[in-house]
């Protein structure tokens, strides 16, 4: 095929790459205000169904969500929470949001805000390419980037845009296209990951359940009424196989257990996962006429559930920003992008390596490390100021401005 061989070009003020929750948070809030953007992704809308995500939101982005219409089945079918438990020691200690700092949380799965968003899409007639292939970013240092694709029934496409979003996720290709020696990445691995599961049994704990034990860590989330969600720490390199699921709830078990006989209801594993964790953020966060969002720019440790609301407040910024360089303003209001929206990402970065490293056991941990990291759990959960620092951060921060 030659190089200009396409079958359908489209030209839009806006072409994003990636339909996940930042892509098409973004072209729903462009719509909103009139402007068009089109959205591709090489994954199917099905892949991304049906893949598990965190499930806290924000009560800021609860409220961005249901303020700009896609956010109705927050209220009716969401779980408000005004705290979270976290155990250690044995012992049940209750970090009440609402009355510390006056916010809450709300249980509902980033699964569920994809489908919001891209039925609202289809409803508002904005179009979604999902299922591509071979996606090439153009020009984005020119005032003409295109994307060009080949769509699931084999033809090819061209989008011709002012500007490129690119919303494609922690395996980016569009922060490639930064040049490497004007880009800087910032990144940490951990030495332990997560193991997700899926269980088929009734809720154990009304709220989220954070608990570092002598064994390690374990978080109990929910789905729904009879579906659960679940983690426990283990080592990057587990395999889903090796784990049946007795031996799945022998370790939940043991890692909530205390002295108040608290146990978990226990039922079919549906689903496995090991979770590989990072922190990362590249900058910057604006090439020529193309803005990294979401995942694409950072990427943060799934503890504390950030990563949506980060991606999500990203958009938020850059709709702002792109919809007054479009009516006029031009390229020199995408400079207040990236320090507006990579506040509140550094303060993410550190809120969740915070509570990743206050809630995880290392490999070699000495016992100082241990008895340490005990005194500061009980700084947390023991004095108003420890408890009301963890509030107001895993409840959020106000929208980013300019520092
Ligand atoms: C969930 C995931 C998280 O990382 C977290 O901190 C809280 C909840 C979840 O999947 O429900």
């Amino acid at each position: 095929m030659k190089d200009n061989a396409v079958d359908t070009v489209a030209s839009v003020p806006v072409a994003v790459v990636g339909a996940g929750p930042a892509g098409l948070m973004l072209a729903h809030l462009l719509g909103r205000a009139g402007v068009e953007a089109i959205v591709v992704d090489t994954r199917s809308r099905r892949e991304i169904e049906s893949t598990q995500r965190a499930g806290i939101l924000e009560a800021g982005t609860a409220r961005d969500l249901v303020e700009t219409g896609v956010g109705d089945r927050i209220l009716r079918e969401g779980h408000e929470h005004e705290g979270i438990e976290l155990r250690f020691g044995g012992r049940p200690h209750r970090i009440h949001f609402k009355e510390l700092v006056g916010a809450s949380t709300w249980l509902y799965p980033q699964t569920e805000v994809f489908i919001d968003l891209a039925d609202a899409r289809a409803r508002d007639g904005g179009t979604v390419h999902f299922g591509i292939r071979d996606t090439e970013v153009l020009d984005v240092t020119t005032r003409a980037p295109r994307v060009r694709f080949t769509a699931p029934d084999g033809a090819r496409h061209e989008i011709r845009a002012r500007y490129v979003v690119g919303a494609d996720g922690s395996r980016s290709m569009c922060r490639e296209l930064v040049p490497q020696e004007r880009r800087v990445r910032y990144g940490k691995d951990y030495p332990y990951a997560w193991f997700g599961i899926l269980a088929e049994a009734p809720a154990s704990a009304p709220e989220l359940v954070y608990a570092d034990s002598e064994h390690g860590f374990a978080l109990i989330s929910r789905r729904t009424d009879a579906v659960q969600r679940m983690y426990f720490q283990c080592d990057p390199h587990e395999s889903p196989g090796d784990w049946p699921d007795d031996r799945i709830w022998e370790t939940l078990q043991a890692r909530v257990a205390g002295e108040d006989g608290f146990r978990l209801h226990e039922g079919p594993v549906l689903e496995k996962t090991v979770l590989r964790f990072r922190s990362f953020v590249q900058e910057p966060m604006r090439w020529g006429s193309m803005a990294l969002a979401g995942d694409a720019a950072h990427t943060v440790p799934p503890t504390g559930a950030r990563g949506l609301n980060l991606a999500l407040h990203d958009v938020k910024v850059l709709a702002d920003v792109l919809l007054r360089a479009l009516s006029g303003a031009g390229d020199a209001v995408l400079d207040e992008y990236q320090p507006r929206a990579l506040q509140r990402v550094w303060r993410a970065q550190n809120f969740s390596s915070w509570m990743t490293r206050l809630l995880h056991t290392a490999p070699g941990a000495t016992p100082f490390d241990r008895r340490r990291q005990l005194g500061e759990l009980d700084n947390v959960v023991g004095t108003r100021a420890g408890r009301a620092y963890l509030a107001e951060q895993y409840t959020g921060w106000p929208s980013g401005s300019p520092a």
